[in-house]
This record gives structure tokens, sequence and C-alpha cells, in this order.
């Protein structure tokens, strides 16, 4: 349910006008709660998220600031652990009719407002319950962090994330909106006001978080998951508790590994119909606007010199101490 700004619960519309506002990249605002900016229609869903989300100790929860790699994350996790009744390699493998996110469904976006349960969990056949989610370190519901299901948190560099956010906010946009500018964007990205944001803050908080309980935490980098994807395949496998067996890695049939990252992969997620044409029955999106290069460093494209500059210091100045690199 993706609600429009008047359609928004009174109870709710009372707290978002104490909030701080600011202009949205497609949506009328952005507003500050606990310390992070999201449009209005997001918050019933994330408060009724916050108070009714039970945790179960099995539960895994995918955490990403948006354009970080959830899809490909949800992909790779959902392959992995459903590995035995759907062989990367399956003829009816849900991935080739699903997108990934409608096999792993968002937290604060799907929860069911009337009967304030999270959602049911599609074609899944182990007793383990797979979400994502967009919370902050500090919003994410309590029994997330008192439980001990575990979490994986996939960050990008700053401005690949933000090149990406860029576009695909665009692509959100009406035409009666128009287009938002790079430097218009920029300069929101900058002052952290962007959807999840300040983008750093999200990242810091999951990286500090990592090292306290690195069993609790697992924590990637898309940069290095393009790089050496089945090394980060495997570290999934055997952070979830389902590491690959001597069996699954020398059957002779093929190297499972390489057949989760191809299936996974972006040249074959996108080449599939649902991922071209597809729209998500919660919110009308069309499936396309979460693939777009899949690449790194493509902000060479788009940033200036004073762009690179001004966002290379902030990222210095927000991990100052905390020995992360992006
Ligand atoms: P680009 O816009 O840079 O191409 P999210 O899934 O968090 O919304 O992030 C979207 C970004 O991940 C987009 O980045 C998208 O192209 C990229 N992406 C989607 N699927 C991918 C995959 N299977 N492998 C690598 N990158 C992927």
């Amino acid at each position: 349910p993706w609600l429009l700004e008047d359609e928004i619960p009174q109870e709710c519309k009372n707290l978002l006008s104490t909030l701080p506002k600011e202009k949205g990249w497609c949506e009328p605002h952005l507003y500050q709660y606990q310390g992070f900016w999201r449009p209005a229609w997001l918050f019933s869903n994330a408060l009724a998220c916050q108070k009714h989300y039970q945790a179960q100790n099995t539960d895994i929860l995918l955490v990403t600031a948006p354009k970080s790699g959830t899809t490909w994350l949800k992909s790779l996790a959902f392959t992995i652990l459903n590995r035995k009744l759907y062989p990367p390699t399956h003829n009816h493998h849900p991935l080739l009719t699903k997108n990934p996110h409608e096999l792993v469904p968002f937290l604060e976006l799907n929860i069911d407002f009337e009967n304030n349960k999270p959602p049911p969990m599609p074609n899944n056949n182990v007793d383990r319950r797979l979400y994502s989610t967009h919370f902050s370190y500090v919003s994410l519901p309590n029994s997330a962090k008192s439980s001990a299901c575990k979490l994986i948190y996939i960050c990008r560099d700053p401005k690949d994330a933000f090149i990406s956010l860029w576009h695909f906010s665009n692509k959100r946009r009406t035409p009666e909106m128009g287009t938002i500018s790079l430097e218009e964007a920029f300069e929101l990205f900058c002052r952290g006001v962007s959807l999840g944001g300040p983008f750093w803050d999200h990242v810091v908080g999951y990286w500090q978080e990592s090292l306290k309980a690195p069993d609790k935490i697992l924590f990637l980098k898309y940069e290095e998951m393009i790089e050496q994807p089945n090394i980060h395949i495997k570290r999934i496998a055997d952070f979830m508790g389902c590491p690959f067996s001597a069996e699954e890695l020398e059957a002779s049939s093929g190297n499972i590994v390489d057949e989760i990252a191809h299936l996974c992969s972006f040249n074959n997620l996108t080449s599939l119909e649902v991922n071209k044409n597809g729209i998500s029955s919660a919110g009308g999106l069309r499936f396309d606007i979460f693939f777009r290069r899949g690449i790194t460093q493509d902000w060479k494209n788009y940033l200036t010199p004073d762009m690179v500059d001004r966002i290379d210091r902030l990222t210095a100045e927000k991990f100052q101490g905390s020995e992360l690199k992006l």
C-alpha cells in the first residue's frame, strides 16, 4: 500500500506535523524521524512495523540504504536459503517468474495493517522468514535487535548509491513533476536529505553494530561482491547457517555456487520477462526500475570533480575513526 499524502491516517498526520520537513526527490516532502528521512506514505507502515513486528530467532533480515544492492541481495539470499527445494538450475525456479522483491518482502512496506502481521513468506521451503528493510539501526524494531535473528547489511560507494537514487527517483516522478536535476538532488543528498538518509549515518550505524556482534550482522560491500561474487555467496550461506556441503561443492553436475551467481546476476535477471515488464502488486511500480547498469563507478559519468571532492570529503568526515572505507 503506497498511501498518498492525503490518505494518511490522522494520528500519523499529527506526528508528521511535528517533524522537520524538506523537499522530497519524488514526493512532495521528506520528514525526519529518529534522525532519518522518509516520505509521508511510508510512515504508517513503518510505525506499525516498529510496534508489531516480532522477530523470531530464525528470521533473517536483509538491510540496506536504498540503492545499495537490495534487489541483488534478495535474489542471492532467497536462492541460497531455498536451494534444496529450488536448485538454481531448476526450470521453475521462482526467480525466473518473480521479481526478487516479490520473494523477499520489505517489512515496512508489506506489513498487514489490519492484522498487524508481517507479510507471509512466498515459496519458502525452510522454516525461516526472510525479510528486507531500509530501517536505520536506531529505528529497527526492538525485537530484531534483542532476538537472535540475523541481519545481512550491504553498503555501496555513496557516489554510486547517489547516482542510482537520482535515476530511480526520476523514474518515479510523474510527467507533470518533470525531472529533478542532478545538482539539486546532489545538494539534498549531501545534506542527508534522501530516502532513508543521511546515507552515511545509515551505513555507519550498521557497521559499528557489526563490529560489536559479527555473528549477528554480516556487513557486505557491493563493490567486493561484484569483484568476487562466489566468495560472498559462500559467506552468506555460512552466515545464514546453511553452508554448502562438500558434496554440493563437488557435484559433478556443476558448481552450485557458480549457478547461484549466474541465476542472480544482473545480466540474467534483466533478461527475464518479469523484470522487463512486470509490475509490483503492492504499489504498482514497474520492476525494471530496480535494474539500471549494475556496475561500479558509474558515478564517473555524472559527477564533476568538485562534486567528487565534496562527497569524498563528506565520506571521510562521516567515517572518521570507524576504519570503514567505501
Ligand atoms: P545502478 O542504478 O547503479 O545500476 P537496490 O536494489 O538497492 O534498489 O539497488 C539498485 C541498484 O542495484 C541499481 O544500481 C541496480 O542496477 C543494481 N542491481 C540490481 N540487480 C543487480 C544484480 N543482480 N547485480 C548487481 N547489481 C544489481
